[in-house]
């Protein structure tokens, strides 16, 4: 794991939207996995800016998102595939098959269907309060591949700042499995703020604690990237 400590959330937005356009003029065929929250968003401007002010094609990129809501289609503005195509993909010249969520319809098959492709090359990552990623809850099987979650009551807490009550926030979705993120061929995982600080110092311990579903990418073949800001940093100490 390699950890790089920046200044602010923009910053690290502008790093690693630089590392992922480099990655796509070197690889046009290039899988991404991709994640919503607030946490990519910053990410997601620059790979637009970058990408237009540098005539960077989409045309054959194929990208795979970690999740989606139970019962929310795309129509509605809190479905992660509206999330991705209102922040990222409308302003690009993505192919109209480029786009893959976990669905009920395609869950035993998303695995395979990201194999069909050659793997993930690099996956982002958010990270919950509580430590989750995707949205794999704490004490997930390390082994589970693309499968249904009961959220916790933590992240439906967390989640709700974006609906307008929290009864809106759905209880169940598809995620990507912890198996599923282990097997990208690189990670980067970005956390911003106080309130992912218990959860990163977790991680950062070296070792996989199940209490916390993002200390698996301690093991990881691939290379992993952590980035944190300043804040995220002090809350550590
Ligand atoms: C959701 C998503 C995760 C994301 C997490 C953190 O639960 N399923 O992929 O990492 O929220 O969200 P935020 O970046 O808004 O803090």
């Amino acid at each position: 794991m390699e950890l790089y400590v920046l200044r602010s959330k923009e910053e690290i937005g502008l790093e690693v939207a630089r590392r992922i356009v480099e990655r796509v003029k070197e690889n046009p065929n290039i899988v991404l996995g991709l994640a919503t929250g607030s946490t990519p968003l910053p990410t997601y401007k620059a790979i637009v800016k970058y990408s237009l002010s540098e005539n960077v094609s989409y045309k054959n990129v194929t990208t795979f998102n970690l999740d989606e809501y139970v019962g929310l289609d795309e129509n509605n503005n809190q479905s992660y595939r509206f999330f991705m195509n209102d922040n990222l993909f409308k302003y690009l010249d993505f192919g109209t098959t480029s786009h893959h969520f976990p669905s009920l319809e395609n869950i035993s098959s998303y695995d395979e269907e990201i194999e069909k492709y050659g793997g993930i090359d690099i996956q982002i990552l958010g990270i919950g309060s509580n430590g989750h990623i995707a949205f794999n809850e704490p004490f997930t099987d390390i082994k589970e591949k693309t499968h249904v979650v009961k959220l916790s009551e933590n992240t439906i807490k967390d989640n709700s700042r974006f609906f307008n009550s929290i009864d809106e926030v759905p209880t169940k979705a598809i995620t990507m499995g912890l198996e599923t993120i282990l097997k990208s061929k690189e990670i980067i995982l970005i956390a911003t703020g106080k309130n992912k600080s218990v959860a990163v110092k977790k991680m950062l311990e070296g070792t996989y604690d199940p209490s916390c579903p993002a200390s698996s990418l301690n093991l990881a073949k691939c290379k992993v990237h952590i980035y944190i800001d300043d804040e995220c940093y002090e809350g550590m100490k």
